[in-house]
């Protein structure tokens, strides 16, 4: 099987390949062409975890995530702060599922903790096999989060995560768009053995693109089987009822998932759930605030244009009026950082916007931008990379944007932010709380 999905993807490959080899406007950069697929295989025991990764779930615990091809391999984590040492072990769940002729391996869930902030943690999954570590973020600033969307598994992905992982961070943002499985199952696993060196070490947080829905009539009618199975985030947590949006916060932060491709109309559970989170924002406990969404409410890229309007007209005014400091889109596989933006004008009050959807997947990058740029956009390039937000302190916060280059990896572009929380102006006119009856005031 695996085989077959092989020589589809070599196919399409072929086909897709042609030479992209442009000059950028800023300097004499050679873009680099697309690269090759990677698939992985499972090469160790059936027993044997594979593709581990961790996610944080409430303010001290963590969830360990794998799956095993034995389906009697148990849901139990055993961990501890010295290696070999496991003082701590915990049971948690499994599921499974099918979708046409392919039938996943066992995956495990189990949330382990309480767990001390800045602190390594060396695991085991399953009661024996190979031993995991990761650290925990601190439980004050400073913070770094490293920030890739689109990231597919192709030989860019690799660039683009070894790039990510060659210099230390807290955790991981993705907004949206992680395996191109795109209804071939096997990708999924291949693309957890991809980024389990990474994301079994720091705490990936995601949210869903385009690429996660996979909706066939029957087999997955509403979507997300696979993501829903493989990636579970905290939204229970944060008084979600979906997977497809949540809210968590960490070390001075406030991190808002939103969802592109859940319902987000002002009726919408959705739109009700995020007046409600962001209400219980507490600027004094978390002066930062971070959204992350699959398709870009500001884009100056040919590429999906408009696509994220709608979503933007429903609700921009929310974040808004909660003074939310930035942000983050993926879906356009560029890079591009705007001015502070409200209802398409730049407003001091409004959140700084970014796309960050050139982790690298196989569909290769979007190259054209719109002339004359607008003047709303201050940087644009369509390179891989990745960025990192370095949250300083609860005033000021360092943003990196880090093109691939061969085996290392360039700043392109980098600014200070000053969080909106600090600004008198702002959160002195507008309605830094988020209540019902200030949503709907006019500014
Ligand atoms: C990509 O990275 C994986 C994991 O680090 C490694 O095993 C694999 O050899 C790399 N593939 C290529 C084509 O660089
Ligand atoms: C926050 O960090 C910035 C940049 O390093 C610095 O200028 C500022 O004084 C810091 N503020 C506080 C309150 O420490
Ligand atoms: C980019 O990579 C090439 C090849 O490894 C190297 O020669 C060059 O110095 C790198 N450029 C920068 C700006 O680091
Ligand atoms: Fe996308």
């Amino acid at each position: 099987m695996e085989k077959l999905y092989l020589h589809v993807f070599s196919l399409l490959l072929v086909i897709c390949l042609f030479p992209q080899l442009i000059k950028s406007q800023d300097d004499d950069y050679v873009r680099q062409p697309p690269r090759g697929v990677i698939f992985t295989h499972h090469t160790s025991s059936d027993e044997d975890p594979q593709q581990v990764h961790i996610s944080l779930v409430g303010k001290d615990h963590m969830r360990v995530s794998w799956v095993t091809e034995s389906k009697h391999v148990k849901s139990i984590v055993e961990y501890g702060k010295e290696s070999g040492m496991y003082n701590g072990k915990a049971t948690g769940e499994h599921t499974s599922y099918k979708y046409f002729l392919y039938s996943s391996g066992k995956i495990h869930h189990v949330t382990i903790g309480p767990l001390e902030p800045a602190t390594t943690y060396f695991y085991r999954c399953g009661g024996s096999g190979p031993e995991f570590s990761f650290k925990t973020p601190p439980q004050k600033l400073p913070l770094e989060f490293a920030v890739a969307g689109d990231l597919g598994q192709t030989e860019w992905t690799n660039s683009t995560l070894q790039h990510i992982g060659s210099m230390d961070y807290d955790v991981l943002l993705l907004p949206g768009d992680l395996s191109y499985a795109d209804t071939q199952q096997p990708l999924w696993d291949s693309f957890g053995r991809i980024v389990e060196p990474y994301a079994s070490k720091r705490p990936w947080m995601v949210t869903e693109g385009n690429h996660e829905v996979e909706s066939i009539p029957i087999i997955n009618p509403t979507g997300f089987k696979a993501y829903n199975a493989r990636w579970p985030m905290p939204y229970q947590e944060s008084g979600s009822t979906s997977n497809l949006y949540y809210s968590f916060e960490v070390a001075g932060t406030h991190v808002i998932m939103l969802g592109s491709y859940a319902d987000f109309d002002a009726k919408s559970d959705q739109y009700k759930w995020l007046q409600a989170d962001l209400a219980k924002i507490d600027r004094k406990v978390t002066p930062w605030i971070v959204v992350l969404l699959h398709a870009p409410w500001y884009n100056t890229n040919s590429a999906h244009k408009g696509e994220g309007e709608s979503m933007r007209k429903a609700m921009e005014k929310l974040l808004y009026n909660a003074r939310v400091d930035v942000v983050f889109a993926g879906h356009v596989h560029a890079y591009e950082r705007f001015t502070r933006v409200y209802n398409n004008e730049a407003d001091p009050c409004g959140p700084v916007y970014m796309t960050i959807g050139d982790g690298g997947n196989r569909e290769g990058l979007a190259l054209k931008f719109e002339n004359p740029a607008s003047p709303l956009s201050l940087y644009r390039e369509p390179s891989f990379g990745h960025g990192r937000l370095r949250v300083l302190n609860e005033t000021h916060a360092f943003w990196g944007w880090h093109r691939n280059n061969e085996s290392n990896s360039v700043v392109k572009d980098q600014v200070w932010l000053e969080s909106l929380s600090s600004s008198k102006t702002c959160m002195k006119s507008g309605s830094q709380k988020v209540g019902s009856s200030s949503v709907n005031d006019e500014l």
